[in-house]
């Protein structure tokens, strides 16, 4: 089974995914990370955000091994990220890499912008979640201090929106929920309440399917 998480920033689609696939023994890939370090590539070899021919390149050199680097977890990455992942030659060289980690056995959870609507259309169960931008500010300024970087939660708040307005209106597999996706609102969940809405949802999936 193929699970697709979708959602705007900081909704906590992540960590939805992780403990999803934890629970049902599923392979888990947070597919913002690949962004994150197709961004953190071209900063660190001094390109511009919109090169996209070295994007591309680094897009296909990306090295899975590397993906638990810390620095990808920043703010500044992942509004960097935004900014490649606009670049509709940057999604077409990660594609392929997505659909292989969710075709392979014995499931698997990925969580992004665009699992259901593009890298996998046909995934069994699709999730999109969503909570309040102030709910979101908060969340990313408190991971950020926690980090021991310094984050001013107003301006987190401006960057979260600007982000949800770059990665809803690009042109190439904007963020949107898919026709058949089935809406979390996280704003008030803790993380526990949250994981059990989510495994509702692919349960009454799973009984809909086994009865149809
Ligand atoms: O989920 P995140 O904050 O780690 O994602 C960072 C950026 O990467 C996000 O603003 C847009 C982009 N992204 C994307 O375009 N498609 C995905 N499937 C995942 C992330």
């Amino acid at each position: 089974m193929i699970i697709a998480i979708d959602g705007p920033a900081a909704s906590g689609k992540g960590t939805l995914g992780r403990l999803l696939a934890a629970h049902y023994g599923y392979r888990h890939l947070d597919t913002g990370v690949i962004y994150r370090a197709v961004a953190h590539a071209l900063i660190s070899a001094g390109h511009d955000l919109n090169d996209e021919a070295a994007a591309v390149s680094a897009a296909r050199g990306l090295d899975p091994q590397k993906f638990g680097d810390p620095a990808l977890k920043s703010h500044p990455v992942g509004t960097a990220a935004s900014v490649v992942s606009a670049i509709p030659a940057v999604r077409a060289a990660l594609l392929e890499f997505q659909r292989d980690f969710a075709a392979a056995p014995p499931g698997a959870v990925l969580d992004g912008r665009d699992i259901g609507t593009v890298i996998c259309p046909d995934a069994e169960v699709k999730i999109f979640v969503v909570a309040d931008p102030r709910v979101r500010a908060r969340r990313r300024t408190l991971e950020a201090r926690s980090r021991g970087e310094a984050a001013d939660e107003a301006a987190v708040l401006a960057d979260i929106l600007a982000r949800d307005e770059r990665d809803q209106n690009r042109a190439v597999a904007p963020l949107k929920p898919a026709a058949d996706a089935y809406l979390l609102d996280n704003s008030n969940l803790d993380i526990e309440a949250g994981v059990r809405a989510a495994i509702d949802i692919v349960e009454a999936v799973r009984a809909g399917r086994s009865r149809g």
